[in-house]
């Protein structure tokens, strides 16, 4: 379902403009979405935004090799991760307040994904509820440790019940990153002065207004809201979930996950050797490098650099996820060539909801699908498995980090 007014023909143009200028990096329609979008949640990272800003240059800074005449007649990008085939080795991450971004988002980006044969993250703090999402495709799910281990206990068993294939733990969250801009918008504001904020936003984007400000209602925090009662709106559910959020957190509450929690268990936010190996032994099926997209600790480094330091700590045995800067094909084989199985996304899919739907995001994936065979054929490799680090120029000599 496009957002009204976006056809993916025309969010291609979007994309293509967008390309021009900024000598294209993304596979999806930042620009698009900065139209569409009245919340101004795509341009959230935390304080100055550096850390943001290095899991984009880093991953720009890595070389990669060229190899010739190698038959790639016949290129493959399937993968499978914990017995399930993947169309290729990329997953939509966990992004909450994505229903914002457009009517029912995460049930649309959700039906995108399971096209596509990729999994699809649904975050806690979705506005579709679990339920929800899981009746229209399958779906992970993502779960914050909060203090009401009622609420968690609640979650893992509709996630069970939903046959949700795997569970991703966000452990980089014990408190929220300092974000003013946020504060700036009003979202998270319960007060009038908030409301008149959102308000304002909203009439400067009719188009949203009608689609996803009216039709796509209700806008609470779905998983949320069901503790809460009907009456809930955002900003209550995001005061509980700000209230909520356990700071106390260690590596035993996640033994306590891994005790209710039958299936792939992922744990997401490392950016340590010594913390993944932390994870493996808390019982860990996987881990995702990540830094929140930059979102918590400003200032740490990027996802590019931590990667290959995890990777050799781990020594292969369970899953490597990443995450931070993949903004095309080129990043994504970047990332398996440095260590990572597969590669999630935020923001790419975050745009391409926003900016044309479903169809966007279907869009996206397969466009970034298209980038990896390319580079996989011109790297001289013909499945993600033969992907490595002898394929980035000057590894042995200098490798990143
Ligand atoms: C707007 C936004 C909301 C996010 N919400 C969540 C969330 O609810 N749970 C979570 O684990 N990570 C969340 N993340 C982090 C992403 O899962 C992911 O780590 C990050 O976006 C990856 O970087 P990228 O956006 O450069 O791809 C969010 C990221 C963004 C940009």
């Amino acid at each position: 379902m496009a957002m009204a007014g976006w056809t993916p023909r025309r969010w291609r143009r979007r994309r293509a403009d967008n390309a021009d200028r900024h000598g294209d990096r993304l596979s999806c329609g930042s620009a698009g979405a900065a139209a569409a979008l009245p919340l101004r949640i795509f341009r959230r990272r935390a304080f100055a935004g550096q850390t943001a800003a290095a899991n984009l240059a880093d991953l720009a800074a890595v070389r990669l090799r060229q190899t010739v005449l190698r038959d790639v007649a016949t290129v493959d990008t399937a993968t499978r991760l914990f017995g399930t085939d993947l169309a290729l080795p990329l997953i939509l991450g966990p992004v909450g307040l994505a229903g914002m971004a457009a009517r029912r988002g995460e049930v649309q980006a959700a039906r995108a994904a399971a096209g596509a044969g990729i999994p699809f993250t649904l975050s806690a703090t979705s506005i579709c509820p679990l339920d929800e999402v899981g009746q229209a495709a399958p779906c992970w799910f993502q779960l914050y440790m909060v203090r009401d281990r009622d609420f968690a206990v609640e979650m893992l068993a509709r996630a069970a019940a939903q046959g949700c294939g795997a569970l991703v733990l966000t452990v980089d969250l014990p408190v929220t990153g300092i974000r003013w801009r946020d504060r700036r918008s009003g979202l998270a504001d319960p007060g009038l002065a908030g409301r008149l904020r959102r308000l304002a936003q909203a009439l400067g984007r009719p188009r949203w207004l009608a689609d996803v400000g009216l039709a796509g209602r209700p806008h609470a925090l779905g998983n949320i809201a069901t503790m809460l009662g009907p009456a809930a709106g955002m900003a209550e559910c995001i005061a509980w979930t700000a209230a909520n959020m356990d700071a106390g957190i260690t590596w035993r509450d996640v033994e306590w996950v891994r005790a209710r929690w039958d299936g792939p268990l992922i744990v997401k936010g490392i950016m340590e050797a010594g913390d993944a190996q932390a994870a493996r032994s808390a019982g860990a099926d996987g881990i995702v490098v990540s830094n929140h997209g930059g979102r918590q600790l400003d200032g740490v480094g990027s996802t590019a650099r931590a990667l290959p330091r995890i990777a050799d700590a781990l020594g292969g045995g369970l899953p490597l996820f990443v995450d931070g800067g993949v903004r095309n094909g080129v990043d994504l084989f970047r990332m398996l060539a440095l260590g990572a199985d597969a590669v999630l996304v935020g923001r790419p899919w975050l745009y391409a909801l926003a900016a044309a739907g479903e169809a966007g995001v279907a869009r996206m994936i397969g466009m970034m699908a298209e980038e990896l065979r390319v580079v996989m054929a011109l790297g001289g490799v013909t499945g993600v498995g033969q992907i490595g680090r002898h394929l980035i120029d000057g590894w042995r000599h200098a490798p990143p980090g």
